[in-house]
C-alpha cells in the first residue's frame, strides 16, 4: 500500500507528465506552423513520451493498491519566439521535471518506499538522457548561427525521430 503523502507526489507527478505533454504539443504546433516540420516531429515524440510516463506513473498508483488523485491541467505558454527559444525552453523545462523526479525519490526514500524508489529511479536516468538530447540540439542551433543552412540539416535529422514505447504492455498484463 502506497502512503498518503506518496500518492499526493506521485499523482502530482502524473498531473506534471501530462502538462509536459500538453506543453510539448503546444511547441510541437509551433514547430509545424513555423516550417519545422522535423522539430514538430520530434517535440511530438515528446508528447507521445510524456503520455506514456504520466499512464506509467498512474499504474504504479493502482498497482500499490491506491486511488490516484486527478486535477486540472493548466494551459501551457504559447508565446515562442523561434526554434531556439523553444528548445531553450524544453531545456528549462526539463530541468525543473529533474527537480520534481528528485524531489519524488528523496520522499520514497524518506518513507521508507524502497518499491517507489526503485520505480523513480528509472525517471532518474530518464532525466538525464532528456537534458543531454536537448543540449545537443542546443548546441547545433547555436552552430546554425554563422551557418543558416545548418539548421535545415537539423530539421531533417529531427524528423527521424521515432517514438519507442518505454513501457510495452500486452493484454495479458
Ligand atoms: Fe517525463
Ligand atoms: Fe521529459
Amino acid at each position: 500500500m502506497l502512503k498518503k503523502n506518496l500518492v499526493k507526489a506521485f499523482s502530482e507527478q502524473v498531473n506534471a507528465e501530462y502538462y509536459s505533454a500538453y506543453l510539448y504539443l503546444v511547441m510541437s504546433a509551433y514547430a509545424d506552423r513555423a516550417g519545422f516540420k522535423g522539430a514538430a516531429n520530434w517535440l511530438f515524440v515528446q508528447v507521445q513520451e510524456e503520455t506514456a510516463h504520466g499512464t506509467h506513473m498512474y499504474r504504479h498508483i493502482l498497482e500499490r493498491g491506491a486511488d490516484p488523485a486527478f486535477a486540472d491541467i493548466k494551459t501551457p505558454p504559447s508565446n515562442f519566439r523561434g526554434i531556439k527559444d523553444i528548445f531553450d525552453k524544453v531545456l528549462e523545462h526539463e530541468r525543473l521535471v529533474t527537480e520534481r523526479i528528485n524531489n519524488l525519490a528523496s520522499l520514497a526514500l524518506r518513507e521508507n518506499d524502497h518499491a517507489s524508489y526503485n520505480f523513480i529511479m528509472w525517471y532518474v536516468n530518464e532525466q538525464t538522457e532528456e537534458e543531454a538530447g536537448v543540449g545537443d540540439i542546443l548546441a547545433k542551433i547555436a552552430l546554425a548561427d554563422k551557418n543558416p543552412g545548418l539548421l535545415f540539416t537539423l530539421d531533417a535529422e529531427l524528423g527521424n525521430r521515432t517514438f519507442v514505447d518505454p513501457f510495452p504492455r500486452t493484454q495479458a498484463d
